[in-house]
Formats: structure tokens, C-alpha cells, sequence
């Protein structure tokens, strides 16, 4: 795999509202700075954000058949009854990192559980923007690149 190789960053419901949506739990970052902290260690960086459920599934779709490599995926709530969106995972065959900016397991009892995790390779939970980081990080280890490009 090659410093080409596009990763797919898809943001779910109210993700969009980053910056504004109670900080004291997300912290003040917008969206873009979560593209940003992707980006900054893998620039080729594809970004998706919906509110809508069938068109996060279709994005995942049409990631099997548009050159996607990896796929780093923070579905909002639907983290937690999805299943359309979890077989829409475990369908791609490409790795995938689950991110949470909060940390879902010292919330209320209904964001401690995720039915997409089974589906992603690796889940990164209460990072904050950090987490979109390390996720990016963790997509380039999956596919033979080093974790951090070399300057
Ligand atoms: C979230 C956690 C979810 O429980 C919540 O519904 C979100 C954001 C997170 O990034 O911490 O929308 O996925």
C-alpha cells in the first residue's frame, strides 16, 4: 500500500454540531479540526458527515467499489442500535477504526455498549480529537505504512 492510498473518514449523527454540542463532554474542536487531526497523518483523506442513517450505509457501499483503503468511523448514537450500519461494516473487507471522542463506558448505560464494535478492527474511545489521530495512525499500520510518515 502507498502514501496514495485514500482513507475514509465518516462522521455520523450531530457530529456536525462539534464545537457548539456540550463541551464539557465533546470539548470546544469543530469537525473540521477532526478532519485536521486525521490529516495531518495521512493527508489523503476522504470526508463524509450525515445525520442520516441509510446514507452513512450507502457511503459504506460505495466505499467497497471507489478505492477506499481504510475506513475511520464514528456513528453518533447510531454506535449503539445500528445494526444496518454494523452489517454495512462487516461487509466492507477493508480495516476499519470505530472513534469515539467521549468515553462511552463512564456514561449513561446505553452508550456502553456498541453494536458496531464487533464489526471494526480497532476502537479508539475517549481521545478526543487525539482519537482521530491515533485512528489515523492506526489505518496506516493496517495497511504497511508506518504509523507516522517519515518527514
Ligand atoms: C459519540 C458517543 C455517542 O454516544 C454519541 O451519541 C455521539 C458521539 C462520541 O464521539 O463520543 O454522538 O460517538
Amino acid at each position: 500500500m502507498t502514501e496514495d492510498a485514500t482513507i475514509l473518514l465518516a462522521h455520523g449523527p450531530n457530529l456536525s454540531q462539534l464545537g457548539r454540542r456540550d463541551p464539557t463532554i465533546y470539548g470546544t474542536a469543530t469537525l473540521d479540526d477532526a478532519d485536521a487531526a486525521a490529516r495531518a497523518v495521512h493527508p489523503q483523506l476522504d470526508r463524509f458527515q450525515s445525520e442520516h442513517e441509510g446514507e452513512l450505509v450507502h457511503r459504506l457501499h460505495r466505499a467497497r467499489d471507489d478505492g477506499t483503503s481504510a475506513v475511520i468511523l464514528n456513528p453518533g448514537a447510531l454506535t449503539h442500535y445500528s445494526y444496518a450500519l454494523r452489517d454495512a461494516v462487516e461487509m466492507l473487507g477493508i480495516p476499519v477504526v470505530e472513534v469515539h471522542l467521549s468515553q462511552t463506558h463512564a456514561r449513561e448505560p446505553f452508550r456502553r455498549h456498541s453494536v458496531i464494535s464487533p464489526a471494526a478492527d480497532i476502537t479508539i474511545t475517549g481521545a478526543g480529537i487525539l482519537g482521530y489521530r491515533l485512528a489515523a495512525m492506526a489505518c496506516r499500520d493496517r495497511l504497511g505504512l508506518d504509523a507516522v510518515p517519515s518527514a
